[in-house]
């Protein structure tokens, strides 16, 4: 298994409103994940649509879609081993009210439509590439060596 699977994760504009992206970052960086990309924006309904595009006729896709369109959120895309499937595990379940305690969502957020964070799906295939390649340019992706590598990684 590679060291440098990316993933992309959005702080969403509840979880940035409520002032949690340097938690949310600090929980990324002290598992060890290396950032490679991070930028705030708001995002317009075409480029909403495409990423939620899967829910596309699910009954919650133009409430969710207005939500995710009403404030700031905050993109990033983070390396590491089993990046993907590792991020997920510490996003937590869907709704917060079944999210584990310890998952980002089971430590702030209580309300299914308030999950607070966004993260690409390991069981969709290819999902961490689609996403990363919506959301940033080739040239706003870092590739670099950190002091701690060897320290993480046997
Ligand atoms: P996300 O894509 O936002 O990371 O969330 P997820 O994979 O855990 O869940 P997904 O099934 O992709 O759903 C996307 C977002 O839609 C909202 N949702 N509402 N009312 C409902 O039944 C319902 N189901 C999902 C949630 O905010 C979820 O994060
Ligand atoms: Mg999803």
């Amino acid at each position: 298994m590679s060291n440098d699977e990316r993933t992309f994760v959005m702080v969403k504009p509840d979880g940035v409103q409520r002032g949690l992206i340097g938690e949310i970052v600090s929980r990324f960086e002290h598992r060890g994940l290396k950032l490679v990309g991070a930028k705030a924006l708001q995002l317009d309904e075409e480029l909403a649509s495409q990423h939620y595009g899967e829910h596309r006729d699910k009954p919650f896709f133009d409430g969710l879609v207005e939500f995710i369109t009403s404030a700031p959120v905050f993109a990033m895309v983070w390396e590491g081993k089993d990046a993907t499937r590792q991020v997920r595990r510490m996003v937590g379940a869907t709704d917060p009210g079944e999210s584990a305690p310890g998952t980002i969502r089971g430590d702030y957020g209580l309300d299914l439509g308030r999950n607070v964070i966004h993260a690409s799906d390991h069981a969709d295939e290819g999902a961490n590439e689609r996403e990363i390649d919506l959301f940033f340019d080739e040239s706003e992706l870092l590739d670099y060596e950190q002091a701690t590598d060897e320290w993480q990684y046997e």
